[in-house]
Protein backbone atom coordinates (compact mmCIF):
# COMPACT_ATOMS: atom_id res chain seq x y z
CA UNK A 1 0.00 0.00 0.00
CA UNK A 2 1.11 3.76 -0.23
CA UNK A 3 1.58 5.01 2.66
CA UNK A 4 1.57 8.92 3.55
CA UNK A 5 2.77 9.90 7.04
CA UNK A 6 3.79 13.16 8.31
CA UNK A 7 6.27 13.99 11.16
CA UNK A 8 8.08 17.08 13.30
CA UNK A 9 6.88 19.97 13.80
CA UNK A 10 6.27 23.08 12.29
CA UNK A 11 8.36 26.58 11.90
CA UNK A 12 6.10 29.97 10.93
CA UNK A 13 8.29 33.01 10.71
CA UNK A 14 8.45 35.93 12.63
CA UNK A 15 11.42 37.85 10.71
CA UNK A 16 13.96 36.29 8.90
CA UNK A 17 15.62 35.30 12.44
CA UNK A 18 13.18 34.13 14.38
CA UNK A 19 9.73 31.85 14.68
CA UNK A 20 7.50 30.17 16.74
CA UNK A 21 7.27 26.31 16.48
CA UNK A 22 6.81 23.34 19.21
CA UNK A 23 8.96 20.71 20.75
CA UNK A 24 7.70 17.58 18.91
CA UNK A 25 11.20 15.70 17.63
CA UNK A 26 9.45 13.97 14.56
CA UNK A 27 10.19 10.45 16.16
CA UNK A 28 7.05 8.83 16.19
CA UNK A 29 6.46 9.91 12.57
CA UNK A 30 9.99 8.68 11.23
CA UNK A 31 9.30 5.62 13.55
CA UNK A 32 6.05 5.15 11.43
CA UNK A 33 7.61 5.87 8.13
CA UNK A 34 10.41 3.21 8.94
CA UNK A 35 7.95 0.42 10.20
CA UNK A 36 5.51 0.94 6.83
CA UNK A 37 8.40 0.59 5.00
CA UNK A 38 9.87 -2.58 6.46
CA UNK A 39 6.51 -4.24 6.03
CA UNK A 40 6.52 -3.71 2.63
CA UNK A 41 4.48 -0.58 1.99
CA UNK A 42 5.66 2.22 -0.25
CA UNK A 43 6.08 5.02 2.02
CA UNK A 44 6.20 9.20 1.45
CA UNK A 45 7.25 10.64 4.62
CA UNK A 46 7.11 14.87 4.95
CA UNK A 47 8.82 16.02 7.33
CA UNK A 48 9.07 19.19 9.09
CA UNK A 49 12.84 20.77 10.35
CA UNK A 50 14.31 18.09 12.02
CA UNK A 51 17.61 16.44 12.27
CA UNK A 52 17.10 12.53 12.03
CA UNK A 53 18.28 10.45 9.22
CA UNK A 54 15.59 9.23 6.56
CA UNK A 55 15.03 5.07 7.13
CA UNK A 56 15.98 3.30 4.21
CA UNK A 57 13.63 3.39 1.01
CA UNK A 58 11.81 6.04 2.12
CA UNK A 59 10.71 9.24 -0.29
CA UNK A 60 11.41 12.32 1.98
CA UNK A 61 10.06 16.21 1.46
CA UNK A 62 11.30 18.41 3.55
CA UNK A 63 8.73 21.34 4.55
CA UNK A 64 9.05 23.92 7.06
CA UNK A 65 5.90 26.06 7.36
CA UNK A 66 2.36 24.77 8.21
CA UNK A 67 1.10 26.53 4.49
CA UNK A 68 4.21 24.25 3.01
CA UNK A 69 3.29 21.47 5.04
CA UNK A 70 -0.40 21.23 3.60
CA UNK A 71 0.51 22.17 0.22
CA UNK A 72 2.72 19.11 0.24
CA UNK A 73 0.39 16.42 2.08
CA UNK A 74 -2.23 17.55 -0.66
CA UNK A 75 -0.33 17.14 -3.50
CA UNK A 76 0.54 13.53 -2.37
CA UNK A 77 -2.56 12.67 -0.95
CA UNK A 78 -4.66 11.65 -3.71
CA UNK A 79 -2.56 8.60 -4.41
CA UNK A 80 -2.29 7.38 -0.41
CA UNK A 81 -4.01 4.37 0.97
CA UNK A 82 -3.15 5.59 4.30
CA UNK A 83 -1.85 9.08 5.65
CA UNK A 84 -0.61 9.06 9.17
CA UNK A 85 -0.49 13.46 10.46
CA UNK A 86 1.95 12.44 12.99
CA UNK A 87 3.21 16.01 12.57
CA UNK A 88 3.02 18.79 15.47
CA UNK A 89 1.72 21.51 13.01
CA UNK A 90 1.16 25.10 14.36
CA UNK A 91 -2.57 26.48 14.34
CA UNK A 92 -1.10 30.03 14.40
CA UNK A 93 1.19 31.99 12.44
CA UNK A 94 2.65 35.10 12.48
CA UNK A 95 0.15 37.29 10.41
CA UNK A 96 2.84 39.69 9.61
CA UNK A 97 5.69 38.21 9.37
CA UNK A 98 8.87 40.63 8.41
CA UNK A 99 11.20 40.76 5.70
CA UNK A 100 13.56 42.75 7.30
CA UNK A 101 15.06 41.84 11.12
CA UNK A 102 13.02 43.45 13.74
CA UNK A 103 14.73 45.78 15.89
CA UNK A 104 14.01 46.11 19.63
CA UNK A 105 11.59 49.25 20.91
CA UNK A 106 10.76 50.35 24.21
CA UNK A 107 7.95 48.95 25.75
CA UNK A 108 6.20 45.35 25.24
CA UNK A 109 5.59 43.74 21.52
CA UNK A 110 2.14 42.41 20.27
CA UNK A 111 2.46 39.93 17.70
CA UNK A 112 -0.72 39.11 15.72
CA UNK A 113 -1.35 35.45 15.05
CA UNK A 114 -3.85 33.73 12.36
CA UNK A 115 -4.64 30.54 11.92
CA UNK A 116 -3.16 28.06 9.37
CA UNK A 117 -5.30 25.42 7.35
CA UNK A 118 -5.98 22.14 9.88
CA UNK A 119 -4.64 19.94 7.31
CA UNK A 120 -6.08 17.07 8.97
CA UNK A 121 -9.47 18.32 8.89
CA UNK A 122 -9.26 19.20 5.45
CA UNK A 123 -8.21 15.38 4.26
CA UNK A 124 -11.44 14.32 6.26
CA UNK A 125 -13.73 16.26 4.01
CA UNK A 126 -12.37 15.17 0.90
CA UNK A 127 -11.22 11.40 2.07
CA UNK A 128 -12.29 8.64 -0.40
CA UNK A 129 -13.99 5.60 0.58
CA UNK A 130 -11.12 3.21 0.98
CA UNK A 131 -8.48 5.49 2.58
CA UNK A 132 -7.41 5.13 5.86
CA UNK A 133 -7.19 8.67 7.93
CA UNK A 134 -4.80 8.78 11.21
CA UNK A 135 -5.15 11.41 13.45
CA UNK A 136 -2.34 12.28 16.38
CA UNK A 137 -3.83 13.68 19.81
CA UNK A 138 -0.65 14.77 22.19
CA UNK A 139 -2.62 16.56 24.85
CA UNK A 140 -2.17 18.10 28.45
CA UNK A 141 -5.60 17.44 29.80
CA UNK A 142 -8.87 15.24 29.63
CA UNK A 143 -6.51 13.10 27.09
CA UNK A 144 -9.40 10.52 26.00
CA UNK A 145 -12.73 13.12 25.60
CA UNK A 146 -10.25 15.47 23.31
CA UNK A 147 -8.75 12.30 21.49
CA UNK A 148 -12.83 11.31 20.98
CA UNK A 149 -13.70 14.83 19.67
CA UNK A 150 -10.96 15.02 16.76
CA UNK A 151 -11.52 11.70 15.99
CA UNK A 152 -15.39 13.00 15.46
CA UNK A 153 -15.02 16.00 14.06
CA UNK A 154 -12.15 15.56 11.39
CA UNK A 155 -13.64 12.46 10.15
CA UNK A 156 -10.69 10.30 11.20
CA UNK A 157 -10.34 6.74 10.83
CA UNK A 158 -7.72 6.35 13.72
CA UNK A 159 -6.67 8.75 16.62
CA UNK A 160 -3.21 8.00 18.47
CA UNK A 161 -3.47 9.54 21.90
CA UNK A 162 -0.75 10.62 24.18
CA UNK A 163 -0.18 12.87 27.19
CA UNK A 164 2.17 15.41 26.33
CA UNK A 165 4.99 14.41 29.36
CA UNK A 166 4.75 11.00 27.97
CA UNK A 167 5.47 11.43 24.26
CA UNK A 168 6.71 14.85 23.37
CA UNK A 169 10.46 14.55 22.45
CA UNK A 170 11.16 11.03 23.99
CA UNK A 171 12.44 7.96 22.66
CA UNK A 172 9.31 5.71 24.22
CA UNK A 173 5.60 6.51 24.53
CA UNK A 174 2.65 5.56 25.83
CA UNK A 175 -0.48 5.43 23.35
CA UNK A 176 -4.26 4.84 23.04
CA UNK A 177 -5.62 4.14 19.88
CA UNK A 178 -9.20 4.69 19.07
CA UNK A 179 -10.91 3.66 16.47
CA UNK A 180 -14.43 4.80 14.58
CA UNK A 181 -15.95 1.91 15.84
CA UNK A 182 -15.51 2.56 19.28
CA UNK A 183 -12.50 -0.33 19.77
CA UNK A 184 -9.51 0.73 21.76
CA UNK A 185 -6.19 -0.49 22.19
CA UNK A 186 -3.49 0.25 25.14
CA UNK A 187 0.03 0.47 24.68
CA UNK A 188 2.16 1.33 28.20
CA UNK A 189 5.61 2.77 27.95
CA UNK A 190 6.68 1.45 24.09
CA UNK A 191 10.06 2.09 22.47
CA UNK A 192 8.61 4.04 19.75
CA UNK A 193 10.32 1.87 16.53
CA UNK A 194 8.24 -1.13 18.61
CA UNK A 195 5.19 1.56 19.22
CA UNK A 196 5.02 2.35 15.35
CA UNK A 197 5.05 -1.71 14.41
CA UNK A 198 2.26 -2.47 16.81
CA UNK A 199 0.36 0.48 15.91
CA UNK A 200 0.35 -0.57 12.13
CA UNK A 201 -0.32 -3.84 12.73
CA UNK A 202 -3.59 -3.15 14.84
CA UNK A 203 -4.84 -0.47 12.13
CA UNK A 204 -4.19 -2.78 9.37
CA UNK A 205 -5.40 -5.91 11.19
N1 LIG B 1 -3.21 18.93 12.56
C1 LIG B 1 -3.22 19.33 11.23
N2 LIG B 1 -3.20 20.66 10.91
C2 LIG B 1 -3.17 21.60 11.87
C3 LIG B 1 -3.15 21.20 13.25
C4 LIG B 1 -3.16 19.87 13.55
O1 LIG B 1 -3.27 18.47 10.34
N3 LIG B 1 -3.14 22.89 11.55
C5 LIG B 1 -3.26 17.50 12.88
C6 LIG B 1 -2.06 16.97 13.64
O2 LIG B 1 -1.09 16.47 12.75
C7 LIG B 1 -2.66 15.85 14.48
C8 LIG B 1 -4.09 16.32 14.74
O3 LIG B 1 -4.37 17.30 13.74
O4 LIG B 1 -2.74 14.65 13.78
C9 LIG B 1 -4.35 16.89 16.10
O5 LIG B 1 -3.77 18.12 16.23
P1 LIG B 1 -4.16 19.11 17.42
O6 LIG B 1 -3.40 20.38 17.25
O7 LIG B 1 -4.01 18.38 18.71
O8 LIG B 1 -5.71 19.29 17.15
P2 LIG B 1 -6.62 20.53 17.08
O9 LIG B 1 -7.85 20.09 16.35
O10 LIG B 1 -5.87 21.70 16.55
O11 LIG B 1 -7.08 20.75 18.57
P3 LIG B 1 -6.51 21.65 19.74
O12 LIG B 1 -5.38 22.48 19.20
O13 LIG B 1 -7.68 22.45 20.14
O14 LIG B 1 -6.08 20.67 20.79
Amino acid sequence: MKFLITAGPTREKIDPVRFITNYSSGKMGYALAAAAQKAGHQVILISGPVVLPCPDDVERIFVESAAEMAAAVHKNAVNADVIIMAAAVADYRPAHPETSKMKKMPGDLMLQLERTEDILASLGKSKTGNQLLIGFAAETDDLEKNALGKLQRKNLDWIAANWVKDGFGTASNSLILFNRNGDKFVFENTEKELLAKRMLETILK
